[in-house]
């Protein structure tokens, strides 16, 4: 949520920092803003609404020798919290009267009471954000120390709340100090010059070696320079990691937008997932990041997954798979509900907690709360490197390459392909015979395969689209395994195309949500084969009976299920647990069309941004 970019080094900053929030924007962007340390000292630039509109004020900025005279700076795109989007309440925020300007991430809780204190002491506020406060305690604090990163550090062990900072002052101008508490810092190493990032793909295109920085640690960095010390001042030292996906991998490589890339990029992002991790002569997953002998999974009782958005939708598939593969207690819980509802776990669970970004803070307080109950806690994540996946201790990375536009497309699939392997294991550490976990071997490696094939009928399912793009409320029903898979599909056409959409089990329709229904009243079914399609195909015509126009997500070769429905749209015949891949890849594709059709800024819609670190 929100992305900060901050350079120190030989060359001009502008563009280094702009080209940055480029790739950043993805993580918030209703203003964006830009600070440059030179000579003259610190100036910023800033304005309501996308970075394009920040280029755009700067002018003709690469022939302004006053802006290329900066050999540092610092700049963020904004996700709002604390105060409307507006050129004010943008970042960088000044602190003093101008002689600090930071930039923040994150949640000051104690905003009010700082803020009532800094008032008493005379400083003027311009601003409704909690990073103001920040800004002008660290200018309070440059009063009675030597040096920024002292001030920073003092300022900070008086805050309570998440961050990732990245601040200069005016009597240090190529001197950054960035920090973190709950909110990712990545730094980048380079011949004489550091990049400063809330996430690598602002790296990427600098360098691919990074360190990443742990909560409470604080850097000193200038040009090529960086000292990490913690909170209270002792000396810190921090491994280097080297990037391991290229520069093209946040590019949109000639889609129109990053959703289609993403969703076209899922045969590989599952081969990538699932290479390796699949013995088929045993029979079994081998998950060497979970760290668990089969001794050891004989001894768990219950595995919970927590998670948020698509990946609690991913999660329900886990469950759903851990029951059927391996007998076993399996449940799903929304990562907010499981922090705050004082659950029961013990050490024979085995919580898994999933997540994109390996950021999400409801996610990561629910791996914390497990953690101290007890629990086995394990990540199953994308980002590398990312909180959740180094608080858990042990985990999956799901491999799946830089996912940017806000819709999540292919960290779904992973997660699914990683969680099917995850169940056959446990399976196999049971009752689950090697026969039996070699079919189911072979049923995921045909996966990308299959995907492939839904990928190449994206044309059909536009066409099935077109007849969507006025509707303002959809229904997505499905039973068992196709459950998960209509409530991901209704998310994801109601974040990308604005249309109401809900998820219902189609048992459910009938106790409430068929009220609704009316003549026209678009209702996509979910009918892969499997273990309740004929049931779901009897809501379909109490639907129809309501005059609803219904599209079934049907299996090649279901001639009964394409004579009842309106549209169909088609995916290869598989066992009901991968089809749950290839069915969401379908509706992803419908989603996209729809809110193409619409006209509907697909990669950024409004109000949201790609990882949710605030509760
Ligand atoms: O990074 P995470 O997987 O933890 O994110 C969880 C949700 O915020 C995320 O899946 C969200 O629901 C997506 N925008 C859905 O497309």
């Amino acid at each position: 949520m929100c992305g900060i970019v901050g350079y120190s080094g030989g060359r001009s900053a502008a563009s280094i920092l702009l080209n940055g929030l480029k790739r950043l924007e993805y993580r918030g962007y209703d203003s964006a803003g830009i600070a440059l340390g030179g000579p003259d000292g610190v100036c910023i630039h800033k304005r309501e609404g996308k970075v394009a509109g920040l280029v755009e004020q700067l002018g003709d900025y690469e022939n302004r020798p006053e802006i290329q005279r900066a050999h540092s700076g610092i700049a963020h795109t904004r996700w709002a919290t604390h105060g409307p989007p507006t050129t004010a309440n943008a970042h960088p925020h000044a602190g003093g009267s101008g002689e600090v300007v930071l930039v923040h991430n994150g949640i000051i809780e104690n905003h009010s009471s700082l803020r009532a204190k800094l008032q008493a002491d005379g400083y003027q506020f311009v601003s409704e954000t909690d990073t103001e406060v920040l800004s002008h305690l660290i200018a309070r604090e440059l009063l009675e120390t030597e040096s920024l990163v002292d001030a920073v550090r003092l300022a900070l062990t008086q805050v309570v709340g998440t961050f990732g900072i990245c601040c200069m002052c005016a009597a240090e101008p190529d001197v950054l100090v960035v920090a973190r508490r709950g909110s990712p810092i990545v730094i980048g190493l380079a011949e004489g010059e550091t990049i400063v990032a809330s996430d690598a793909s602002a790296i990427i295109s600098h360098t691919r070696q990074v360190i990443y920085l742990d909560d409470d640690d604080v850097a000193r960095i200038e040009h090529g320079s960086v000292d990490i010390s913690s909170l209270d001042a002792r000396p810190v030292t921090r491994e280097t990691a080297d990037i391991d996906w290229s520069s093209d991998a946040v590019e949109k490589g000639g889609y129109a937008h990053y959703m289609l890339k993403e969703i076209h990029d899922q045969p590989e992002a599952i081969r990538n997932a699932i290479r390796g991790r699949l013995d088929a002569t045993r029979g079994t997953a081998v998950l060497a990041g979970l760290n668990l002998e089969p001794r050891d999974l004989v001894d768990l009782q219950r595995v919970v997954f927590v998670g948020c958005g698509t990946s609690l939708n991913a999660g329900l598939v886990g469950e759903y798979a851990v029951e059927d593969f391996a007998a076993m207690l399996a449940e799903v819980e929304q990562a907010a509900e499981f922090r705050y509802r004082n659950p029961i776990v013990s050490s024979t669970d085995l919580l898994l907690a999933i997540s994109q970004s390996g950021e999400t803070a409801d996610t990561l307080a629910a791996v914390r709360e497990a953690a101290e109950k007890g629990a086995c806690v394990a990540g199953l994540v994308n980002v590398v490197g990312s909180t959740i996946a180094r608080e858990a201790g042990r985990g999956i990375y799901l491999h799946a390459g830089p996912e940017i536009s806000v819709a999540s497309t292919k960290a779904f699939t992973c997660q699914v392909a990683v969680l099917l392997m995850v169940a056959l294991k446990m399976g196999r550490s049971r009752r689950m015979s090697r026969e039996a976990g070699i079919q189911i071997v072979k049923e995921i490696q045909r996966v990308p395969e299959l995907v492939e094939r839904v990928v190449a009928t994206s044309d059909a399912i536009a066409m099935v689209a077109q007849h969507f793009t006025e509707c303002q409320h959809m229904f997505y029903i499905g039973r068992g395994y196709m459950y998960p898979v209509a409530l991901e599909g209704a998310l994801k056409i109601k974040e990308i195309s604005y249309v109401h959409a809900e998820g219902y089990h189609a048992a459910e329709l009938k106790h409430g949500p068929i009220a609704l229904l009316e003549k026209g009243t678009p209702v996509v079914a979910v009918l892969c084969e499997g273990p309740g399609k004929d049931k779901v195909l009897g809501n379909v015509a109490e639907c129809q009976a309501r005059g609803a126009v219904v599209v079934g997500l049907i299996t090649e070769g279901d001639e009964e299920s394409r004579d009842i429905c309106d549209h169909v749209i088609e995916v290869p015949k598989s066992p009901h647990y991968t089809a749950t891949i290839t069915a969401t890849v379908a509706l992803q594709l419908f989603a996209y069309h729809v809110a193409r059709l619409r006209d509907c800024p697909i990669d950024q819609p409004r109000n949201l941004a790609k990882s949710v670190t605030v509760e």
